[in-house]
């Protein structure tokens, strides 16, 4: 071995220092002179064979994955009552979910909740006008993170407290997915142009962090907002069945995704979408406005009114 290849390796710097010796015996095998360039052939050897290593081999990806994945993780419906019976036109408009319900707010927090809400419908109104479609898209980008960030945050306390939750987290992130599952379905029957995609996004970032702060400052504000937020919703949608009804927006046929997901009959229509969609509305409305009056009553568990009924089950959580 010749002298100089440890005269260079003294100017290695010292965070290279370790490598130092594998490198001048790596050079001495392989006949290099210069230990650093022997240490950056080594680092790229080491990250290739690290490469090859983390990267399954597709073929067998189906071979490897594990029982549980396999089974279906299909997302239910929100509503009971959509997962008891095939849904038509006809009893989908029979339901009673209280079109014109509201919620008059009964102190300070409950109206800046009511008019922070008021005022975020008026931009939306300017900006999509009548293009119900593209505003569908918008709600549920925005409709599907107070339901997450809700759950994780009760999540984190739960762990941090040590404590039960009380039963909330399912619900919420049965909130969110119901939500995520409108947008999925509404990204079927008409897509956003980029520009618009673009502002729905920089729209949805500002409000899940604001959403975040508020509701660790304020759960049962943040609660109430969504309540006033799934109250406009519930307008929008009927809305846009009226657009559809006097013309203006074709009745297409129902995406099979909305087929599936709210066990329609396979001739739906979008109207039927429409109708389908303002009924989870509805039920997230009076939910949130729920979760809200239990915190201010101090009566968060729902186990503290469930625990005794027959059809509810028994595992506090
Ligand atoms: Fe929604
Ligand atoms: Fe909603």
């Amino acid at each position: 071995m010749s002298s100089s290849v440890f005269t260079k390796t003294s100017a290695v710097p010292k965070a290279s220092a370790k490598a130092a010796l594998p490198a001048a015996m790596f050079c001495r095998n392989f006949g290099i002179k210069s230990t650093l360039h022997a240490q950056k052939l080594m680092a790229k050897l080491a990250r290739q064979d690290k490469l090859q290593m983390q990267t399954p081999q597709q073929d067998t990806l189906l071979d490897d994955m594990p029982r549980e994945l396999k089974l279906p993780m299909t997302p239910l419906p929100i509503r009971a009552d959509t997962m008891e019976q095939l849904w038509t036109t006809k009893n989908l408009e029979s339901l009673d979910i209280g079109i014109k319900k509201h919620r008059a707010p009964e102190n300070i927090a409950d109206k800046i909740a009511y008019y922070a809400v008021k005022s975020a419908r008026k931009p939306t109104d300017i900006f999509f006008r009548n293009k119900y479609l593209h505003r569908s898209v918008m709600l549920e980008v925005v409709a599907a993170v107070p339901g997450m960030v809700g759950a994780l945050i009760r999540h984190v306390k739960s762990l941090q407290g040590m404590r039960h939750d009380g039963g909330w987290i399912g619900h919420l992130l049965h909130e969110a997915e119901n939500e995520r599952m409108h947008l999925m379905t509404w990204m079927e029957v008409g897509k956003p142009v980029l520009w618009e995609r673009a502002l729905i996004a920089t729209v949805q970032t500002g409000f899940f962090a604001v959403f975040s702060l508020l509701y660790m400052v304020s759960p049962r504000t943040a609660h109430r907002v969504v309540g006033y937020l799934e109250e406009e919703a519930v307008t929008s949608y009927t809305h846009f069945i009226k657009e559809i009804d006097a013309g203006r927006i074709e009745n297409v046929k129902a995406p099979d995704i909305a087929i599936a997901y709210w066990n329609l009959d396979e001739n739906a229509t979008l109207r039927d979408v429409v109708l389908a969609v303002r009924a989870d509305e509805a039920l997230h409305r009076d939910t949130n406005h729920h979760f809200s009056d239990r915190i201010r009553a101090g009566r968060e568990s729902l186990f503290e009114d469930l625990e005794y009924s027959e059809d509810q089950p028994r595992i506090k959580h």
